[in-house]
């Protein structure tokens, strides 16, 4: 078993039946929308989820896990999500797979939110993996400059050579800071660029950081 799998089945233990579930995007979520779809299957597990993407959406239904519309659930018991980075007071870069506004909307309308990692994601400072940021597509050559001059050093997100849209039709930039010092400001400077629709900073919102170790331990934090 892989340590993506082994932090996404040690969240998974924590749905019970009833419950309305948040399912996250990327490798690691992956394995926690397989272990659901498991146990849907195989124990009769009773929940209902929604996605935070398109790729998960699909897989869920695949699984034949219940998926519904954000109309017909108000509020979530969890959300399982993986994350790029993670830090000792618990704040993210998330973003990695281009999903971070709807990865953010749904966790911010969670009781909790449950981030599944492999050891190599926890850091002592956010900023080594560059921050996603996304950008509305209308004057976005003005947005990047503006995230230059807070000294962001961003670059437009690429995919199979083209420009990488998000589901939500927007852009990423990739902000290649090295080290934030201050990742709460920054996280509201960023945002408070007309242009920018969110960034990938997740400050104070992970209930519980599941760290799965090469030694084959699992750190809960
Ligand atoms: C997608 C995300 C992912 O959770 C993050 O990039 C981690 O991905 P992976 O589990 O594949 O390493 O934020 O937008």
């Amino acid at each position: 078993m892989n340590l993506k799998q082994l932090a996404a089945i040690k969240a998974v233990e924590m749905i019970e039946d009833g419950m309305k579930v948040g399912l996250g995007t990327g490798s690691t979520a992956y394995w926690a929308i397989q272990e659901i779809g498991r146990r849907v299957k195989e124990e009769g597990l009773r929940i209902e989820t929604v996605a935070t993407s398109q790729a998960s959406e699909d897989l869920a239904r695949e699984l034949e896990i219940p998926i519904l519309p954000f109309s017909e659930i108000p509020h979530l018991d969890l959300t399982i999500d993986g994350a790029d980075e993670v830090d000792p007071q618990l704040n993210l870069i998330k973003g990695g797979g281009g999903a971070l506004l709807r990865e953010k909307i749904v966790a911010s309308n969670s009781d909790k939110l449950i981030i599944i990692v492999d050891e190599s994601k926890s850091v002592e400072t956010l900023g080594a993996f560059a921050l996603p940021v996304e950008v509305v597509p209308f004057a976005c050559e003005w947005t990047l400059a503006a995230l230059e001059r807070l000294g962001c050093k961003p670059e437009w997100r690429v995919k199979d050579g083209e420009q990488f849209v998000t589901d939500n039709g927007n852009y990423i930039a990739d902000c290649r800071i090295e080290r934030i010092e201050d990742a709460p400001l920054l996280e509201q400077q960023l945002n408070r660029i007309p242009g920018v629709v969110d960034n990938g900073l997740f400050i104070d919102m992970a209930s519980i950081v599941i760290v799965a170790c090469s030694d084959g331990t699992i750190d809960v934090r």
